[in-house]
Parts: structure tokens; sequence; C-alpha cells
């Protein structure tokens, strides 16, 4: 069984229509598993119903075989599984360092929490150096990193991201995908949604290509990377557009 599950999965705005039309998928525990496709696909939305942000109208969420679609938000989040949008959401004004402390209100055994932050310090050493200052003054990459290292400290069962390579430079996009990588060698679950859809493949090993709000293709990771009907309509364009190497 895998550890989040979506079955038949239909959500959507207000009275709106769906947005996702179906979606079935399994995401493996202690994987990274991509979801890509084109704007509007609605792959923040499955990331925004897998958590309650969003109403599933149909179908389910399972975590461990367990029900989610009727928690409110804060439920789904105490049951770990962990939603990083794309603004990052840092509190500008506090400290780097606040910002830590913060993300672990819910850890009590306050002992664990300065150890985790710590620990989060020395795995990021650009916020240790930094970890005085206010949030708001970090670069794009910094304020990701810090973002990561927020979820970190929580060790949710399931970390969703949503376009961590937002907005950043290649080089510091790199990093951040090394993160990712690092959270994953140490059997974290993750599920991340990628503009950079080469990239986001290339960190994890399995992916799903969501088009109009529904599932495409899944399949291993370096097998979607591999097949040249979805390079052509999904990772050619995209890899492009992100001024990385042409595809021919
Ligand atoms: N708050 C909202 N209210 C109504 N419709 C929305 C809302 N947010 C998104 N949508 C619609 O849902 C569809 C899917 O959007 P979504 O943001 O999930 O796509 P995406 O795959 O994440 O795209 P992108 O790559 O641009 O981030 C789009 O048609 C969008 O207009
Ligand atoms: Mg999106």
């Amino acid at each position: 069984m895998a550890l989040l599950e979506l079955r038949d999965v239909h959500a959507g705005y207000g009275s709106g229509p769906d947005i996702l039309t179906g979606i079935t998928l399994d995401v493996d525990e202690g994987a990274t598993t991509c979801v890509i496709g084109p704007n509007g696909a609605g792959k923040s939305t499955m990331l925004k119903a897998i958590v309650g942000l969003v109403r599933v109208r149909s179908g389910e969420v399972r975590l461990d075989g367990q029900r989610l679609n009727d928690l409110r938000p804060d439920q789904i989040l105490d049951r770990g599984v962990c939603f990083v949008p794309t603004d990052r959401s840092l509190f500008p004004e506090m400290s780097v360092r606040e910002n830590l402390v913060m993300a672990g209100y819910s850890i009590d055994d306050k002992a664990l929490l300065g150890s985790r932050i710590d620990e989060v310090l020395e795995m990021f050493p650009v916020l240790a150096e930094r970890r005085s200052e206010r949030a708001r003054t970090l670069s794009g990459g910094q304020q990701q990193m810090a973002t990561l290292a927020r979820a970190w400290i929580v060790r949710p069962r399931v970390l969703m991201v949503d376009e961590p390579s937002m907005g950043l430079a290649p080089q510091v996009t790199e990093q951040v995908f090394d993160v990712i990588r690092g959270f994953r060698e140490t059997g974290m679950t993750v599920l991340l949604v990628e503009q950079n859809a080469r990239k986001g493949l290339e960190c994890s090993q399995w992916g799903c290509v969501l088009d109009l709000g529904a599932k495409r293709f899944d399949g291993p990771a370096d097998s979607i990377l591999a097949n040249p009907e979805i390079h052509e309509l999904y990772l050619g364009r995209q890899a492009n557009g992100n001024g990385s190497a042409s595809d021919g």
C-alpha cells in the first residue's frame, strides 16, 4: 500500500466546475514523486486538495489507508502532511531563527525543538550566518532554503512542495534540488510539483504528468525522461523556457 493514495479525486473551487476530474495516484513511502504538466493543469490544485485547502467533491485521499477528505487543513497537518506553497510564506519581519522556531510550534518538547533548530542551522550554513536577520532581507534562494528548513523541523510524513525552483537562478535551483535529494536520503516521502520538469524528474523516483485536470501518465521518473512522446509534449518547451540546454 502506498503511503498517500488519491482515488478518483474530483475537486474544484467554490461552485465552479471540477478542476481535477478524477485523479488516481499512489505516492510511495520514502520516494520522491514529481508532478509535471503545463500551466493550469491542476498541479497546485491537487496539492491543495490533498491538504484540505480545496474541497474534494468525490473520490478519496488516504494517508496510511485512512481517509483525509473530511479533515480540516490543520488536522491534516497534524497527521504529518506538510504543504509548502510557491510563495514560501515566511514571516517577513521575524528573524530567520524565529521563523524556524515558529515552524516547530506544535513540538511540545522544547529540547527536541532546540536540537532540530541546531541541526538545520548546521545543514544550511547560509541560514546560520543570517539567523538574526529578518526573513524579508533574504534572497529568493535563501528564502526557499528557510522554507525547506522549516519543513525539516516538523519531520512531516509527506512533504509536498509546489515549484521550489520558481524564480531562482539555475545554480540556486540546483542547491534547492540537492536539499530535496538529501531529504529523500533520510527516508522522507516527498511530493514535488515542478515547472522545471527535467530537473524535478531527475531528483525523483516516480513521475506523474497532469494535463487539464487529469493524469495523463505516471511511471518511473527515468522512463518519463526517456519517453519521446512525453518529451515532445511536456519536457522540451519547459526545458527551453527555463533557459537550460535546448532539446534540439
Ligand atoms: N482560487 C481559484 N479559484 C478558481 N479557479 C482557480 C483558482 N486557482 C486555480 N484555479 C483554476 O484551476 C485551474 C488549475 O490551476 P492550478 O493553479 O492548479 O494549475 P497549475 O497546474 O498549478 O498551474 P501552474 O503551472 O501555472 O502553477 C486553472 O484553470 C485555474 O484557473
Ligand atoms: Mg501551480
